[in-house]
């Protein structure tokens, strides 16, 4: 959360310079409203930290065509998982050549899309994959570039569902078989293994597990004098509750420390960084129920909004619209409509006390908000909205009951 971005002004809560409570007054509620200034200052931030390496955001923490655009101007390449990844990511406005597409499982359908548009690195996670990606590739008369991605068998810090680098994970590929693989595919004319890709899991709390990868595979970069690239994949946090968590320089600099003395082209994939605190979720309240100690505040967003604290147990911080400087405060749990008990917003949090008709803006949902948003409940997705200092307009629009049944024959 950052108060600069999302702050009181004459009684009301801002992003940027947009008075929130007029623009939920325009559009309904819930919706969700990103600040443009806070995301592309984010991936300024990081471009700072890592002068040298290419920045290719994460589509997966939010894929809004018109922030991603934003991104892209500013200098963003772009990670993409699926196929679908890759056409919005044209569609934002990335050349193919500056995706790099990734992702445990691609389809043969969705690799042939992928050789034909011409994206520039294909993440590879296993040995089929790349027999796939081969035979793909002569068929098609490409050769793609190819990275590698290593399991490095290391325990990130992170919530299990998030920790991708541990052996028992589904992602990469063990030491031993990269090196196999490398062997058989050295001389290949169908594809090009030109980097090695490792990334250890999301809302990384700690450092050392990083370097400790990277040092894992720098056996491999040291012995394949092909292998001139080295993606780190994503994975710095941030602060949800105003927890300490390692900056991007602390990042930068370990991995410097790492890398000293090493000519390789570095490649990173942020998405939550950039992202997640440049975007909020505004509910509105429907009713107050008590209960023992508290209240039960009813809204209209649950967890096809945001599903983080149902899947991960995740913290949001909740925000009025209006400024509670003179309220008095109650203990609240602030939930949704959805039928399942997990559909809480925000457990356990002190609230000035809300009434019926009172907006909340849950903080931070800017990443794997969204894009985890689901029709549960034959719920219409919310509008998302895009502010840009004192303008704002609404880059999504809100579903209508009609897009519920659109596809259905
Ligand atoms: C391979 C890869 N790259 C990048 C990311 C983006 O991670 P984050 O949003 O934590 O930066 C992920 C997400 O887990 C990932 O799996």
């Amino acid at each position: 959360m950052n108060d600069s971005i999302f702050h009181y002004h004459n009684g009301s809560l801002y992003a940027e310079d947009v008075d929130l409570m007029t623009l939920t007054d325009e559009v309904g509620t819930p919706c969700y409203v990103y600040s443009q200034g806070r995301a592309v200052g984010n991936l300024k931030r990081l471009q700072t930290a890592f002068p040298d390496a290419e920045i290719h955001y994460s589509l997966k923490a939010n894929a809004n065509l018109a922030l991603v655009r934003a991104l892209i101007d500013a200098g963003a390449g772009l990670d993409a998982v699926s196929g679908g990844e890759i056409y919005k990511g044209v569609q934002a406005g990335a050349l193919p050549g500056d995706i790099v597409f990734a992702g445990v499982g691609k389809t043969e359908q969705e690799l042939r899309y992928a050789l034909d548009m011409g994206v520039g690195w294909f993440n590879v996670e296993s040995g089929h994959e790349l027999a796939r990606l081969a035979r793909l590739a002569q068929q098609m008369h490409k050769r793609p570039r190819v990275c590698l991605r290593i399991n490095p068998d290391v325990q990130a810090d992170t919530h299990q569902y998030i920790s991708t680098g541990h052996a028992a994970a589904k992602f990469g590929i063990p030491l031993g078989e990269a090196r196999d693989l490398l062997e058989k595919h050295a001389e290949s004319d169908s594809v090009a293994v030109e980097g090695i890709h490792t990334h250890i899991g999301s809302q990384l709390g700690a450092v050392d597990q990083t370097a400790e990868a990277i040092k894992t595979v720098l056996p491999l970069l040291d012995e394949y004098s092909d292998l001139k690239t080295l993606n780190i994949g994503g994975g710095f946090p941030v602060s949800y509750t105003g927890e300490v968590v390692p900056s991007v320089e602390e990042f930068a600099s370990t991995i410097r420390s790492v890398l000293a003395g090493r000519d390789l082209h570095l490649i990173i994939e942020p998405g939550r960084y950039v992202v997640a605190d440049a975007g909020a979720l505004i509910v509105e309240v429907q009713y107050i129920k008590h209960a023992s100690g508290g209240v039960i505040v009813v809204t209209d967003g649950g967890m096809t909004e945001l599903i983080r604290p149902a899947l991960y147990g995740a913290t949001h911080e909740v925000m009025t619209l209006h400024d509670p400087s003179s309220s008095e405060f109650v203990k609240s749990l602030v939930v949704g409509p959805v039928c399942e008990s997990a559909d809480i917003l925000r457990a356990e949090v002190v609230l000035p006390a809300p009434q019926p008709g009172d907006r909340l803006a849950i903080m931070d949902v800017g990443a794997y908000g969204a894009v985890m948003g689901s029709n549960y409940n034959a719920r219409p997705r919310p509008p998302e909205i895009l502010v840009n200092t004192d303008d704002w307009r609404v880059t999504r629009r809100r579903e209508r009951y009609e897009d519920l049944i659109a596809l259905e024959e």
